[in-house]
């Protein structure tokens, strides 16, 4: 750590309780990949308390012992330089049981177990109900585990009873209103925690902290001084071997009503009263309820979508969308989404946040630019106003993790040279390369019972309530699907959104 740079002052503890964490859908990648890794990181670091338990819950038929030593492979596989000492206590925290989803025997086994382990632990635990399961099943087990009384709470939800669930969050307004009213008839919104893993992300996180723990930027946070703002959100990848799933979704569904509206209400929000969950979750919604409803009879001037050809990417040649294994050959399902968004309120009024998000873009890169107006008048003459490049605040979120700032400087010599200056920080460089993975600091936050970083149910209606109209308007069919080269940024016409604007991407292509 460069201690030049860094002067850490302030940090707040946290220690959870201990917690039996209930993992639905325990075979599956989603779990191996990300959860039980994380759950490992968070054990060496003594956040996961030393009475806590972990069980496994899957159809595949195991014994306890299969389970651990698959899970073991796991760790093995995804945490490089994994300290092995620690591998043999972590794994004795691992319980397996095996069942049908819809069987009420699957859930008095789950009982049964939890009270034995509480037994063991003596003392009542918090208990956490993980799903990381297909959604089309999210109720057949929020049901059963209400008919078990597994998520009975006393009034004050201590100890909890929470439930955890992944996106998506039905498919449309009609639909996530529909689940959201059969997870209420069990569970108290209090008892819901719906992730979102973009909120995990060290570098979401800080948005706030920049914001609101640095007196500079909130005076010039506004329409007076922003010209507009830009999110990005580029992949490499193509679809890999979610082809059932992503081409019945398609990307507005899998990225713009989550992780790229979660990061414009960041960015767009009020302070809140206080790092509370509800007051933070409160203003993320008022931001939702004064975007601008997209115009259905000029929808091609606001949001565009496009599908990737073949092409290259990082030196490889790629097939094209239609191409990949188990894609009908005439889908019209969109992997790249540009829209521009404007929010109908004081500080935003006439200010575009434009974003941009897809597959098999030319590299993975996920990056907030907010772009200052040009100074009003130039002192330097010859050089006009127009001539001076404007402040770029540039928040990335991924890969390279930082901040930057480019700023007019002047070059050392005699003669008036002005030109760009970047200032930047890299967490790299002042932190070490070892940030924690966004799922161990959402699985801690449920263990801590804090819902902060999970997104309530009228955030979900209103982001369907913004998209529903323009996924209805493409599924009629009269709305251009663009194409574009695999390695490019996205079809040209994503462009035209600017320029009609007199803006354009900091990377046109
Ligand atoms: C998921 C989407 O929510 O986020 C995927 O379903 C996408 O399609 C992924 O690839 C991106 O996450 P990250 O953390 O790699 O940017």
């Amino acid at each position: 750590m460069d201690s030049n740079k860094w002067k850490g002052k302030f940090c707040i503890e946290v220690s959870p309780i201990p917690n039996i964490l209930v993992i639905f859908g325990a075979s599956g990648d989603l779990a191996h990949r990300k959860l039980i890794p994380a759950l490992f990181s968070l054990f060496t670091k003594n956040l996961l308390h030393q009475k806590s338990k972990v069980i496994g819950c899957a159809r595949s038929q195991m014994s306890d012992s299969e389970f651990k030593n698959k899970v073991e492979e796991s760790l093995l596989k995804y945490i490089p330089n994994l300290d092995k000492s620690k591998l043999v206590e972590f794994l004795d925290k691992l319980n397996y049981i095996s069942g049908q989803y819809n069987e009420a025997k699957t859930y008095n086994a789950l009982l049964s177990k939890i009270e034995e382990l509480e037994a063991k632990i003596n003392t009542e635990t918090g208990r956490i109900f993980y799903l990381s399961t297909p959604p089309t099943i999210y109720f057949t087990i929020v049901k059963q585990l209400g008919l078990s009384k597994l998520t009975d709470e006393n009034e004050e939800g201590v100890p909890w009873r929470n439930v955890v669930l992944e996106k998506p969050f039905g498919r449309d307004l009609k639909t996530a209103k529909e689940l959201d009213s059969q997870l209420r008839s069990v569970l108290n919104e209090r008892q819901i925690y719906r992730i979102d893993h973009y909120l995990g992300k060290e570098t979401v996180q800080n948005i706030l902290m920049l914001r609101f723990a640095n007196i500079m930027f909130e005076p010039i946070w506004n329409n007076k001084y922003i010209d507009n703002v830009q999110i990005m959100v580029g992949e490499s990848v193509g679809i890999g071997n979610r082809a059932g799933y992503y081409d019945s979704y398609g990307h507005l569904r899998d990225m713009f009503q989550n992780h790229i509206l979660q990061m414009l209400a960041l960015v767009a929000m009020e302070p809140p009263t206080s790092f509370e969950s509800n007051h933070i979750r409160n203003e993320k919604v008022k931001v939702l309820e004064a975007i601008k409803p997209f115009p259905i009879n000029e929808l091609d001037k606001h949001i565009v979508r496009g599908q990737y050809e073949k092409g290259e990417v990082d030196g490889e040649k790629v097939d094209g969308y239609l191409d990949e294994n188990n894609i009908p050959e005439d889908s019209m399902t969109e992997s790249f989404v540009a829209g521009k968004f404007l929010i109908d309120n004081w500080r935003w009024k006439g200010v575009p946040f434009y974003m941009r998000s897809g597959k098999r873009m030319k590299e993975r890169l996920t990056e907030i630019k907010i772009t200052f107006k040009k100074v009003p008048y130039s002192i330097f003459n010859p050089i006009q106003a127009e001539d001076l490049s404007p402040n770029i605040l540039t928040l990335n979120v991924q890969p390279d993790e930082g901040l930057a700032l480019s700023i007019q400087a002047k070059q050392p010599g005699p003669k008036l040279c002005m030109g760009d200056l970047t200032m930047d920080f890299k967490y790299n460089e002042i932190f070490g390369g070892d940030k924690p993975e966004a799922y161990e600091r959402l699985l801690l936050d449920t263990m801590l019972a804090d819902q902060t970083l999970f997104i309530r149910s009228d955030f979900i209606d209103l982001s369907w309530g913004l998209f529903t109209p323009v996924l209805e308007a493409w599924e009629k069919g009269n709305h251009p699907l663009y194409k574009y080269k695999a390695g490019s940024w996205g079809p040209k016409e994503a462009c035209k959104l600017l320029v009609q604007d007199g803006f354009c991407w900091c990377d046109c292509n």
